[in-house]
């Protein structure tokens, strides 16, 4: 029998039941909702409503259906249509009619909203652990190439070197807004709405802010009606999944740039490889197009609950039972994605001949302008005088290093025998040693930082 019989005369219809139901995903919460029973149970007694004794009935009987679950052995029946009522129902098995009075002055609404946060803290430490794992192989292989230059890229055209460090120490920093995303969606969970009831308020002398307390939240939500239909908190994980998915999926689309032959900058390890069913040469990254094509899909998750969630009337909605596929889903996909991602780049092999191999002159051009800046020249003018080399060389078919220096001295008295001193990488690097930039000692620093982060 339902939870809410007793005003009608026929029981509710089947494919009602399929649609109503929330059984088949939420009894997840089964150890949330139990635990904020057992608090409610308490409170109850100490607000006079039920006998000391009672709660220590209903207790012993919530723990016992805990412990069920925990063992596999929980059946769900026929009329459980959500994990609130499950619990109820198994408990008043255990108990008898005593466990009918843990329900006083509470309704389901304050109910699974309660469960709901309690559950998403959690999963947002879970989830903020995971992305930890992926910022330290992160940071473990910057380390080893601080020293290994790359072409940097804008537009995916060349544009300046810079140690490969920094472009892995980048995601590192993505990540870190990530978890501070987490950490700040966290704080705005941590409001308690048992309590609530169904919207108006608990009408027994319930100590609110004790029922925080005891749930570890840090205070009672102030408005009840806010309270029972507030899903912000679910937006607010689901907006952070998605931006950290967009980030997965950015590194893995660069992971799969710089492993194709034409780059040949990095190579997967075998085991994060795939094949071809026909071609057998070939090495795909069929799990790095996966974290670009499931950005899409938690993505997507945000976008419907926001669309759920809009224009909705106060109170209580219905509507509001999709927040859990939805966050359930997106999670879920995270919880695929990362470990993958992070051993992938823990297996990452970086070859530095073909990162070299890549560096072309060409990446210099703006040192060069920065060579007559230091001869005394505005740098709009030197940014013009090296544009016309640059043209110049082009037009001859050589590099900038085979300019003559009568031919560079013809467009520009500035430049002396020194120029020669400009066109080396390193040094190129190892001059934008400014805090953030991409020289070895500013690396060094950011690496420092990193790991105290990390620590
Ligand atoms: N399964 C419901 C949900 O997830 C629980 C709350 C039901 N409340 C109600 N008034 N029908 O939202």
């Amino acid at each position: 029998m339902s939870l809410w019989g007793g005003r009608f005369s026929e029981p509710s219809n089947e494919d009602l039941r399929a649609l109503n139901d929330s059984i088949d995903f939420d009894h997840v919460l089964y150890a949330e909702d139990i635990e904020g029973s057992i608090v409610y149970a308490r409170a109850l007694a100490d607000a006079g409503v039920i006998e000391q004794a009672e709660a220590a009935t209903i207790i012993a009987g919530l723990r016992q259906v805990m412990q069920e679950f925990d063992d596999d052995r929980f059946e769900i029946q026929a009329g459980d249509e959500d994990i609130h009522t499950a619990v109820e129902r198994r408990l008043t098995e255990i108990v008898g009619d005593v466990g009918g009075k843990l329900h006083t002055g509470r309704s389901r609404n304050d109910q699974v909203a309660t469960d709901f946060r309690l559950w998403s803290i959690r999963a947002a430490d879970n989830l903020a652990g995971e992305i930890r794992l992926l910022q330290t192989a992160l940071v473990n292989m910057a380390e080893a190439h601080i020293e290994t230059l790359m072409p940097g890229y804008t537009h995916l055209q060349p544009a300046q070197p810079i140690s490969a460090a920094h472009w892995l120490l980048s995601f590192f920093w993505m990540l870190e807004r990530d978890q501070d995303r987490l950490r700040s969606a966290r704080a705005r969970m941590a409001e308690c709405p048992l309590g609530a009831g169904a919207l108006a308020g608990n009408p027994f002398a319930i100590d609110r802010q004790q029922l925080a307390a005891d749930l570890g939240f840090d205070h009672p939500s102030a408005n009840s009606l806010d309270a029972v239909s507030d899903r912000d908190f679910v937006a607010d994980l689901l907006y952070c999944i998605s931006l950290c998915a967009i980030h997965l999926s950015r590194l893995a689309e660069d992971i799969l740039l710089y492993s194709n032959p034409v780059f040949g900058f990095v190579a997967l390890d075998d085991r994060y490889s795939t094949g071809s069913s026909l071609m057998p040469q070939k090495r795909n990254a069929d799990p790095m197009e996966l974290m670009r094509g499931k950005a899409g899909r938690v993505i997507g998750n945000l976008t419907g609950f926001l669309t759920t969630l809009k224009g909705l009337p106060s109170g209580y909605n219905k509507d509001l039972q999709e927040d859990k596929e939805a966050l359930f889903d997106s999670l879920e996909t995270m919880y695929r994605l990362l470990p993958v991602l992070t051993a992938t780049i823990s297996s990452l092999r970086i070859n530095r001949e073909a990162m070299a191999a890549a560096l072309s002159s060409d990446l210099l051009a703006t040192d060069l302008a920065d060579y007559l800046v230091r001869k005394g020249l505005p740098f709009r003018q030197a940014h013009h005088t090296i544009g016309a080399i640059v043209r110049l060389a082009d037009e001859r078919g050589l590099d900038l290093p085979q300019l003559e220096l009568a031919l560079l001295q013809s467009v520009s008295s500035d430049f002396t025998e020194d120029v020669a001193q400009v066109f080396d990488f390193r040094q190129s690097v190892a001059q934008r040693r400014a805090f953030g930039g991409t020289a070895p000692a500013a690396i060094r620093q950011q690496i420092e930082q990193a790991r105290e982060i990390l620590a």
